[in-house]
């Protein structure tokens, strides 16, 4: 059964839902609501479980008024249930039993209020509701805020996924380029086209060779020509094989890169065996040329360790990232001779890890620097993004490990400090994936 009692003189309009199988507590519950100044209320009364459920789950209602007692069940179950299908009606409890059991558990389902019938007057019940509305709105308010601050982030999260990308990819295209430029420079400074001006010139003295090679100034000439030629020829061919065996390596690792990238849900990407010092070989090799242009001295420290398993390309990544930082701090330092200096060891603090370091002879750190170069963003380079080191930071956590810096400040250069868990390969050449490192220190470089 539905009622509708709409209140004269009103000035706000509240549609409220009365569950009550009593028709005298129905009564008191409209005259109470009748005697509340300032609102007009629109009563729908339903009075069996089905009717109620079916009429709260919509949420048309501004408010909810329940009773406990309904037939053979209870206002307790419905109000349960309303919630569980997502009920956005604020509903008070309004009963005639004074259990304070019911009560708590009413509270705890998530009622908005509990209100004991003949313990109530007009202001009392007109607060409630107020209060229970009030309530609600800031949780929908809530409700629709976290909803956004979700999305947002995902966005941000697709958006810094994007930019280590760029960054990244960015840093090896530099080398990529370079390579390039050097196979397409060697092909054309070679002399390969004079082979068939040779070849004419056989061919046109093909019935008088011998006489040609003795006598003739230019045939004379040949012999010596071919083999200088042969020499150039194959000396080419060796520099534009490395040349791009190097390339077709870098294009791998910005592939990796990428790959990598479309993995950051997943903890723990590709791990295998590696040498520590192969890794940083192959780190080296993108920022060699121009650190060679440079005139900067590369010294190599690496204590001969056995392989480990690791995420290759997320140390790659490190590596290159802190070696391309270290060549750009030397490049900005004015001084007759800068010095690169690579050194794997065993951790001497820290037992079961490893650590490369990385120092330059460059600018070096303030102080008050050292515990903001991490932060995303921070950078003191005018082409800089500071992400690189945020992104290694990130990086060396998810291998197991972690990151480090050290300065004495401006002009004396700074060392890097990568450490890794020593996790030794079982079989050389034998690979895992997704195998989970154990360690001791999950630290995260100070922010
Ligand atoms: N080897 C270093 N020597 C001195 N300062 C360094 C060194 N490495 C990093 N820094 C400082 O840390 C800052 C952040 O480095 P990070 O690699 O995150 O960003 P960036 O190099 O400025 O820009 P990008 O995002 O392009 O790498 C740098 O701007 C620089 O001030
Ligand atoms: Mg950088």
């Amino acid at each position: 059964m539905t009622t509708t009692i709409d209140q004269k003189f009103a000035t706000e309009t509240i549609h409220l839902l009365l569950i009550e199988d009593e028709e005298d507590d129905a009564i008191i519950a409209h005259s109470l609501l009748s005697n509340i100044r300032g609102v007009d209320f629109k009563i729908d009364w339903v009075s069996s479980y089905e009717e109620a459920h079916a009429s709260i789950v919509q949420s048309h209602h501004h408010v909810c008024l329940l009773d406990y007692c309904l037939g053979a069940r209870t206002g307790l179950e419905l109000l349960h249930n309303a919630l569980q299908y997502g009920c956005k009606t604020p509903i008070i409890m309004m009963t005639g039993t004074t259990d304070r059991h019911i009560d708590f558990q009413a509270i705890q389902l998530g009622a908005a209020d509990y209100l004991i019938k003949g313990q109530i007057d007009a202001p009392l019940l007109e607060r409630v509701i107020r209060h229970a509305r009030e309530r609600k709105k800031a949780q929908v308010e809530r409700e629709a805020l976290h909803a956004k601050l979700l999305e947002t982030s995902r966005q941000l999260g697709m958006a810094d996924i994007a930019i280590n990308i760029l960054h990244n990819v960015g840093n090896v295209l530099t080398s990529i380029n370079v390579s390039a430029g050097l196979i397409c420079q060697s092909l054309r400074q070679s002399h390969v086209q004079e082979i068939s001006l040779v070849a004419t010139m056989l061919q046109t003295h093909h019935d008088q060779l011998g006489e040609f090679f003795t006598n003739d100034p230019k045939g004379k000439l040949i012999p010596q020509y071919l083999e200088e030629l042969g020499k150039d020829l194959s000396s080419r061919v060796q520099q534009t094989v490395t040349e791009a065996e190097s390339l077709v390596s870098k294009v791998n690792h910005v592939i990796q890169i990428i790959n990598a990238q479309q993995n950051i849900a997943k903890p723990g990407g590709m791990q295998e065996p590696v040498r520590l010092a192969d890794l940083v070989e192959q780190a080296l090799m993108i920022s060699r040329r121009e650190l060679e242009e440079h005139h900067i001295e590369i010294v190599q420290e690496y204590t001969d360790l056995p392989q480990v398993v690791v995420d290759k390309h997320q140390v790659l990544q490190i590596l290159v990232n802190l070696i391309c930082n270290a060549k750009q701090a030397m490049m900005a330092q004015e001084r007759e001779h800068h010095r690169l200096t690579l050194r794997i060891e065993s951790c001497p603090e820290q037992e079961g890890f490893l650590q490369i370091q990385v120092t330059d002879s460059g600018v070096g750190i303030p102080s008050e620097h050292l515990t903001r170069i991490f932060a995303q963003g921070f950078t003191t380079k005018t082409k800089g993004n500071g992400i690189g080191l945020h992104s290694s930071a990130i990086a060396a956590k998810n291998c197991g490990g972690s990151l480090h810096a050290e300065s004495d400040g401006n002009g004396s250069g700074a060392t890097f400090t990568l450490k890794l868990p020593n996790t030794v390969a079982q079989q050389p050449g034998s690979m895992c994936v997704d195998s989970q490192h154990q360690s001791t220190d999950f630290s995260t470089p100070q922010q």
